[in-house]
């Protein structure tokens, strides 16, 4: 089969198989670009609410530039990697000072927190740009199509990839051809138990052919991650909780016990355990007492904890306090 033949079968199933995502709806490129970048780290399901609240928060480009980025913050609070939401504000003001959207790949690419998929996503979806989006799920899918058997995690490879990308490309449909080739990799070309039945580039997928679609794409392993133990302190006064800056700006955690030396520690309350890229903490969360609040930490009333930006172990810690 050749390229052309499996590209138009492939946009054919899309039409029937693609899931009514809310970003779909639209052409407007601000709300795929908030898409984009919430689905760089963040599944489909999981994104959904976030995405919508997000967009009737700041529902253009004009009302996330004039947000604080506590505001902004507190928006993103449980979607992790905050970068994302920090850089999504900044490019807002860019945009607005640019008087709109930029229209083309180059000025696409270069607003903060935009790179090369993201842009390529952005160009085909909303302006009908020629350009092969590739993530995670469209790496797997063409790695299987074309027997890629190189380290998809070396440049080379995934050069080769790109270009495999670019070559199928639909030309005249770049944006539904991209979303057709993510959609195969979620739904169908899956990274465990592919459903080889139902997909449309089946006939030609060379691994396939080969009986290695479990085996591809190839990906060195890399180590696991750190485990680390840590005990955070629930200080209390009144109603009232004390909460430091935590090390990722703008957020605001419960007190870690070896920062308040002069904390007087009591009982354990609650045990959780939280995974953020390669870190695995356990979690102890100890009541505790204090004279007074050290300098960089404050009171905070325990009905104004939703309004302000939370680290999301400490949202986590919270929601299990008795
Ligand atoms: N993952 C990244 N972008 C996506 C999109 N537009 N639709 C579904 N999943 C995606």
């Amino acid at each position: 089969m050749s390229g052309r033949a499996a590209a138009s079968g492939l946009l054919r199933w899309y039409g029937r198989a693609k899931r009514d995502l809310p970003w779909r709806r639209s052409r407007d490129p601000y709300r795929i670009w908030i898409a984009e970048v919430m689905l760089q780290q963040t599944r489909v399901a999981a994104a959904i609410p976030y995405y919508e609240r997000f967009l009737e928060r700041f529902p253009d480009a004009e009302a996330l530039a004039r947000a604080t980025e506590a505001e902004v913050l507190t928006c993103w609070s449980g979607l992790g990697y905050y970068s994302r939401a920090r850089n999504l504000r900044r490019a807002a003001k860019a945009v607005v000072e640019a008087g709109g959207f930029p229209r083309d790949y180059e000025s696409i690419r270069r607003l903060p927190g935009i790179g090369d998929y993201t842009a390529a996503a952005i160009a085909s979806m909303a302006f009908g740009l020629p350009r092969a989006a590739v993530d995670g799920n469209v790496v797997r899918v063409l790695a299987r199509w074309t027997e890629e058997r190189g380290d998809v995690g070396s440049a080379k490879t995934r050069r080769r990839i790109e270009e495999a990308a670019a070559s199928l490309l639909d030309r005249k449909r770049p944006g539904e051809f991209n979303q057709a080739l993510m959609e195969l990799g979620a739904t169908v070309c899956l990274p465990r138990d592919p459903r080889c039945g139902e997909c449309p580039l089946a006939r030609s997928c060379q691994a396939r052919r080969k009986g290695l679609e479990r085996e591809l794409p190839v990906k060195r392993r890399r180590a696991g991650p750190e485990r680390i133990a840590k005990t955070l302190l629930l200080i209390r006064k009144g109603k009232r909780i004390l909460l430091g800056r935590s090390g990722m700006a703008g957020f605001w955690e419960l007190p870690e016990a070896s920062r308040l030396p002069e904390a007087v520690v009591g009982a354990t309350v609650a045990t959780l355990r939280h995974t953020i890229t390669c870190h695995q903490y356990r979690l102890s969360v100890a009541r505790a007492e204090i004279r007074r609040a050290p300098r960089g930490y404050k009171w905070v009333a325990a009905g104004k904890l939703e309004s302000i930006p939370l680290a999301t172990a400490t949202r986590k810690a919270l929601a299990r306090i008795p």
